[in-house]
């Protein structure tokens, strides 16, 4: 029994200790940049993956496989569809749904990459569908391959890994986990619009997703490190309101939102009773972890701030820093958060996201 699982380009090394950690009984198996399996317990069944799913931070999604195929220079995409549903009638499985997919070629943000479906992903969904054994394999809008997942779906999973290279797997939709297993590859169906004025709208977008956060019409929000504005736009298109504190400038088009307003300084530098309404705090600052909890703390833990939750990143200048992960949520602890996660998220680069609610 084998198990496949996505990281980011980069993290493979620190995402391999995290897995010696948490499942001592898993051995890695192939790898590819972006791409690990792991020979896994015979026993281990779909609920598990939903349990791995939930305490791997580097995870971005894992199914237990079914087969790797290898296609011959003069076979086409239909034999692949065949040889595929073949492999899921042997093994007697009904389906739901295809997530189709590909390991990541680089880091997100590097040279203009960023992961989702390409076109190629979505031809080879169609003559998935187009082939399938008998339609009652599938679930409702199964034709549209970035549909999320509903519950309790079974989703079969084909990721390329290399030209030619695929590898077969299934995952179920069990509760509590993760929203970026609905979709393929762990990726939310989310693209950039051409008026963000940063790439961290791309981030803080996939981060409000994943925390579910009920940011409100009229929300205060607290954007910390808001220039050149890509989070607080962000937190805009939800209609909150947005104090944003960054000493560097704020683009124009940010700048001039009605529902916006810039306090040019650094955090520690600003008036404690500017905070006196924030429900909600967004934090991007290109600091070490223990500086980004130190402004937080200050903030978190005042009586007088009626604050509901707060998403951030932790940068990881160096991968070794994940060894303090447990030091940085002992902190979060004692502030008295009641959830809180954290994760690489599809779209951060070298960098974790964490999100606590009271
Ligand atoms: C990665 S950028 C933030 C990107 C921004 N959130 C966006 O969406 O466009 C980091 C920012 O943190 C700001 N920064 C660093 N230390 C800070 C501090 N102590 N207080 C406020 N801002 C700080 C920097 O000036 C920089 O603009």
């Amino acid at each position: 029994m084998f198990l496949f699982t996505l990281c980011q380009v980069g993290a493979e090394t620190t995402f391999k200790t995290e897995i010696r950690r948490l499942f001592p009984e898993f051995r890695l198996s192939f790898s590819r940049p972006g791409f690990l399996t792991f020979k896994v317990p015979d026993d281990l069944t779909l609920d598990n993956i939903a349990d791995f799913a939930n305490r791997s931070i580097f995870a971005r999604m894992a199914a237990l496989s079914l087969g790797k195929i290898n296609l011959e220079k003069a076979e086409t995409l239909n034999s692949l569809a065949d040889k595929i549903w073949a492999i899921t009638e042997a093994n007697r499985i009904f389906v739901n749904r295809v997530h189709v997919f590909r390991r990541d070629p680089l880091v997100p943000g590097e040279r203009g990459f960023e992961p989702g479906l390409t076109p190629e992903l979505q031809a080879l969904h169609r003559i998935l569908i187009e082939h399938v054994p008998k339609q009652k394999f599938l679930g409702i809008h199964h034709t549209n391959p970035n549909y999320p997942a509903q519950p309790n779906e079974t989703i079969l999973n084909v990721v390329e890994t290399d030209t030619d290279c695929y590898f077969v797997g299934i995952h179920a939709i069990l509760e509590g986990l993760p929203i970026q297993f609905c979709y393929p590859g762990g990726v939310l169906p989310i693209t950039i619009p051409d008026d963000a004025v940063s790439r961290a709208w791309l981030k803080f977008e996939e981060g409000l997703c994943w925390s579910g956060f009920p940011i409100l019409q009229g929300d205060y929000c607290l954007d910390i490190g808001a220039a050149p504005g890509g989070s607080s736009q962000v937190l805009l298109s939800r209609g909150a309101k947005v104090l944003g504190v960054d000493p560097a400038a704020i683009e124009p088009s940010v700048l001039n939102h009605p529902h916006f307003t810039h306090i040019r300084s650094r955090i520690s530098q600003t008036k404690r009773s500017l905070y006196r309404n924030i429900r909600w705090i967004i934090a991007d600052i290109n600091v070490a972890p223990n500086y980004t909890l130190n402004v937080l703390e200050e903030l978190a833990t005042r009586k007088d701030i009626p604050l509901c939750g707060m998403l951030f990143t932790l940068k990881l200048f160096h991968w070794s820093l994940v060894e303090h992960l447990p030091t940085y949520i002992n902190r979060l602890q004692h502030w008295g958060f009641a959830d809180i996660r954290v994760k690489q998220l599809v779209f951060n680069r070298q960098e974790l996201m964490v999100a606590v609610q009271h």
